[in-house]
């Protein structure tokens, strides 16, 4: 491990630890781009709170023991910085053609075009959750979570520094080029919208929040977690430390929806509610109902599905064979890395019916890593299902059939029930509101999202967490808000 890029050169304007200051052409490029970059940050960062302190974590190092530090910080002076996780000694390419070969530290020729545009893909999400999010500071229901939202967003930000970063040094004019781009995009725009689906759809109130940074996020620590394999070693390493911080979001959107369950399940009670399908009773509590927390459940993890692309792809198998985009925890997989012979069972539709049925295994890698994903949702519904249960009612969360609300992929021209049945258009006309949220349940929840700023205090409809951030107390003034 090579201590010198342990610890951060924070003398710069932009923090680094990939020794900018004598490499004059990207620092150049990086300090061309970092006005742009603040006008995006005004224009669609967070609305209002800017001149506030938020008690936010940066980061110093990307030693694993200790990599934060947290302090009070305005928004706009947080140091955005360029942090690659430590170069692994004598590294070799994990998987695909070039199977233990070294490494590569420029890009090699051959694969630029492919690289550059899954580097693209995935920086045009990081500042298109930004976007998304940008209007939820006035409607937080607590001091606590209105600062981690700002820490969501700020590292967001952080995440498209690291991508653009990339593209300045490695990718010449045409890298520079993109960079622009992915200030110009806008998410939701009619005419240069974001790059994927779910990252144009609204983020209304603070339980869509709560289900972004659980399913959404998640889907990019998958997507991380396979370009951390990657061959081109700069990649590798920018995608191992984002996943370090990428962890908090998911565990923002895991404990918040666990408060809002918590919180119904508690009112419930106290109100002696024995059936919690009685919306019109448990809404009367000022919470939200389990139902519509399924519905949302429902509306967010089918959007992240769609972000795995078809299920059979030759683009994903291409990437695999290059060496550039791997498996998940591809180097702790028993097999030959190359998948030349190999099978794997892809869901498809079979006479109108949802079925697995072999396919090449290179070109099966996006359901694969669509199947790890969904592995991975399962244990945030194991702990909500917990708190329900334990409340002593009989009602699961579940997540719905791949086959239901599909825009991508295998499902994308059929109707199904979250079960998986299969059903006409007239039928999912006229059921869909039971099982996405309607504009009703919309108009209900934002009934809800009343600002709460007082220190120490929640909303009526989410539970305080079980703990602070950074061990600070109940009490804590998590922002200090300049009015
Ligand atoms: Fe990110
Ligand atoms: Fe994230």
């Amino acid at each position: 491990m090579n201590v010198n890029i342990m610890n951060v050169d924070y003398s710069t304007k932009i923090p680094n630890n990939v020794n900018l200051s004598e490499d004059r052409q990207v620092l150049k490029a990086l300090e061309g781009w970092h006005p742009g970059y603040m006008n995006w940050w005004g224009d669609m960062g967070p609305e209002g709170f800017q001149q506030s302190l938020v008690y936010l974590r940066t980061a110093y190092s990307v030693d694993p023991r200790g990599w934060a530090k947290f302090d009070y910080v305005k928004m706009p002076d947080y140091r955005w910085g360029i942090l690659l996780a430590p170069q692994e000694e004598n590294r070799v390419i994990p998987f695909g053609q070039h199977y233990g070969e070294p490494v590569w530290q420029e890009v090699p020729g051959e694969h630029r075009a492919m690289l550059r545009r899954l580097i693209v893909i995935q920086g045009d999400t990081e500042p298109a959750s930004v976007e998304q999010q940008r209007h939820l500071g006035k409607t937080a229901p607590s001091l606590y979570d209105l600062r981690n939202l700002f820490q969501v967003n700020v590292e967001e930000g952080r995440h498209l520094w690291a991508m653009v970063y990339l593209l300045q040094k490695y990718f010449g004019r045409d890298g520079r080029e993109e960079a622009d781009e992915l200030l110009r995009r806008r998410s939701g725009d009619a005419d240069s919208p974001r790059m994927l689906g779910a990252f144009n759809e609204a983020t209304p109130d603070w339980l869509s929040f709560f289900m972004f940074t659980y399913f959404t996020d998640r889907d990019g620590k998958m997507q991380l977690h396979s370009l951390a394999q990657s061959g081109f070693d700069p990649l590798s390493r920018t995608c191992r430390f984002m996943l370090t911080e990428e962890a908090h979001h998911m565990f923002v959107g895991e404990t918040g929806i666990s408060r809002v369950v918590q919180r119904t399940c508690e009112a419930m009670r106290a109100a002696a509610i024995s059936d919690p399908t009685d919306i019109a009773k448990v809404r009367a509590l000022g919470v939200i109902d389990l139902p519509t927390i399924q519905k949302k459940l429902n509306l967010h993890y089918t959007l992240s599905l769609d972000l795995f692309g078809s299920e059979v792809s030759t683009n994903a198998a291409n990437a695999f064979n290059a060496g550039i985009k791997g498996r998940y925890h591809e180097t702790q997989i028993k097999d030959d890395h190359r998948l030349q012979n190999d099978t794997y069972p892809v869901l498809k539709l079979v006479d109108g019916q949802v079925k697995r049925v072999n396919e090449p295994a290179l070109t099966a890698l996006n359901m694969r890593l669509r199947d790890d994903y969904t592995q991975d949702c399962v244990k945030g519904l194991l702990r909500w299902n917990k708190i329900i249960s334990t409340a002593g009612y009989d009602f699961k969360l579940a997540l719905p059939n791949v086959a239901f609300h599909r825009a991508i992929g295998e499902f994308k021209d059929v109707h199904a029930t979250p079960d998986g049945v299969l059903i006409d258009d007239a039928t999912w006309n006229k059921r869909r509101n039971e099982w996405l949220p309607s504009a009703g349940d919309g108009e209900f929840i934002a009934s809800l999202m009343r600002p709460v700023t007082g220190v120490g205090e929640f909303a009526p409809w989410i539970s305080p967490p079980k703990v602070g951030i950074d061990n600070k107390p109940g009490d804590f003034e998590y922002v200090k808000i300049e009015t």
